[in-house]
């Protein structure tokens, strides 16, 4: 049978969903309606469901009409893919209203709405699944196989480092991500990946979180010290940008032009906005330690203005290590293409024995975003429901423990302390 959906928020994620929908799942799946704030990003939306699907124009409903949308349209199940600081708000809402929940990561931003979203789910009985597509990347389920499997015995320890580059690190400092009070800075919005992947990798939950951190590089005061003397609030219309190598020209780009340069008279909201300018308040260099309930420790670091995007992680056992180095290929957030949204440049995934000969574990790729996830992630959403022995269906109780780390994070940052999880949320109502 057909599923109804809805989605809310048409910026640059939605067509991941919506694209998908109407083009690869339409035996399961129908595309009804779009919410937002934004009438001109809406309108954007079906021109390219009509252009580039070939797909009739949805109805589209302005953000107050929401409860009126799903009274009408009546989905079953609602996308969440707006700005992260209103995500529960339409979880919650959907939910109340007898829907079911597709939403982006991070679930949300702090401990307060994610217990409002787990009460809502105790409520109403009805379900919220999270969108971590990097489970899905072949590599990092492998990670997951080798482990379960006890290739390196029981793991004691994990070193994971997370570098974002010059182009997609710097473009959350363009963006309504560089205010923390919409994203959970990127502790919440970025490193919720990063704390779910090791959630699912070693099969267990955060207990304790100490952070350290803070904002060196971009922002107007870290420039001024280094020496800048000349400033520009946002790139379109600036002299002064054109020759700033960490600059976004809206205009340039079609898509970029018709999703926000043209629809900012309606919300005043600017897409590329200086990463050098005044009232960012979000980390770019970041360190972490969690021990987890397993008693494994982690010790991770996100640095947002380096040369390369990727990570390199690894995992030290009771029989021997593994270690793994991603490169993917630098991309802005709605720039190009989505199947190049975290597209491998190079991989290596290699065990270390405790007394044996290293060696490679080969592993294929598939095609599209993020290591080929992406596809897969899909398919699991929105395909007739198969067998996953990976359990890589992310629910509630996933999209909290990975956000919760960094929620903790944020609070230590705050008080210099480190922060029991337990204590962030009612873990009892957590079912
Ligand atoms: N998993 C991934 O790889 C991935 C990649 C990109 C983005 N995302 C997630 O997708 C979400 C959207 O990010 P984006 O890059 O598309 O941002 P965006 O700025 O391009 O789009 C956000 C949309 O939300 C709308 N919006 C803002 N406030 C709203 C409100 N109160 N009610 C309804 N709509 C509102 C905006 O008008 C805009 O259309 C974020 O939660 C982000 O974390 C996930």
């Amino acid at each position: 049978m057909q599923k109804k959906y809805v989605l809310v928020g048409t910026g640059g994620r939605a067509e991941f969903f919506y694209g998908a929908l109407v083009r690869d799942f339409k035996e399961t799946s129908r595309l009804v309606a779009f919410c937002d704030i934004n009438q001109t990003r809406m309108n954007y939306a079906n021109q390219l469901l009509e252009e580039k699907y070939h797909h009739a124009k949805i109805n589209t409903y302005l953000a107050n009409e929401f409860d009126q949308m799903i009274a009408k349209e009546k989905p079953d199940i609602v996308i969440v893919t707006t700005v992260d600081r209103t995500h529960h708000k339409y979880i919650i809402r959907a939910l109340e209203l007898g829907c079911d929940v597709i939403t982006e990561k991070p679930m949300t931003t702090d401990a307060e709405k994610t217990q409002a979203i787990i009460d809502a789910i105790n409520r109403t009985g009805n379900q919220v699944r999270v969108t971590f597509n990097y489970r899905y990347a072949p590599h990092n389920t492998k990670i997951r196989e080798l482990i379960r499997d006890g290739v390196i015995g029981e793991v004691y320890s994990v070193n994971f480092e997370w570098a974002l580059d010059t182009q997609h690190g710097a473009d959350y400092f363009r963006r309504w991500h560089r205010n923390k009070a919409n994203s959970g800075g990127l502790l919440v919005h970025k490193s919720t990946h990063h704390f779910d992947l090791v959630n699912f990798w070693l099969d267990t939950s955060p207990d304790t979180v100490y952070a350290t951190g803070g904002l060196r590089f971009y922002g107007r005061e870290n420039a001024e010290a280094r020496g800048e003397t000349k400033f520009y609030q946002r790139a379109h219309g600036s002299k002064q940008a054109e020759t700033d190598p960490f600059a976004i020209q809206l205009a340039d780009n079609p898509h970029l032009k018709a999703m926000y340069l043209d629809a900012e008279k309606e919300d005043g909201y600017q897409r590329d906005q200086s990463v050098f300018g005044d009232g960012i308040n979000i980390e770019d260099t970041l360190g972490v330690m969690v021990t987890y309930k397993n008693k494994a420790i982690l010790t991770y670091s996100l640095n947002a203005y380096l040369p390369w995007e990727g990570f390199i992680v690894s995992f030290n056992g009771s029989k021997g290590r593994i270690e793994v180095q991603v490169r993917e290929h630098s991309y802005i957030n709605s720039g190009g293409s989505k199947s190049d949204e975290g597209k491998l440049a190079e991989k290596s995934v290699r065990v270390l024995p405790m007394f044996g000969e290293p060696y490679e574990v080969e592993i294929v790729e598939g095609e599209g975003g993020h290591g080929g996830g992406d596809p897969l992630l899909l398919q699991d959403l929105f395909g007739l429901p198969e067998e996953d022995e990976f359990n890589r269906a992310a629910s509630h109780i996933d999209g909290a423990t990975s956000i919760l780390t960094g929620i903790a994070g944020n609070l230590s940052l705050q008080t210099g302390q480190p922060v029991k999880v337990d204590h962030l949320i009612d873990f009892n109502k957590v079912k």
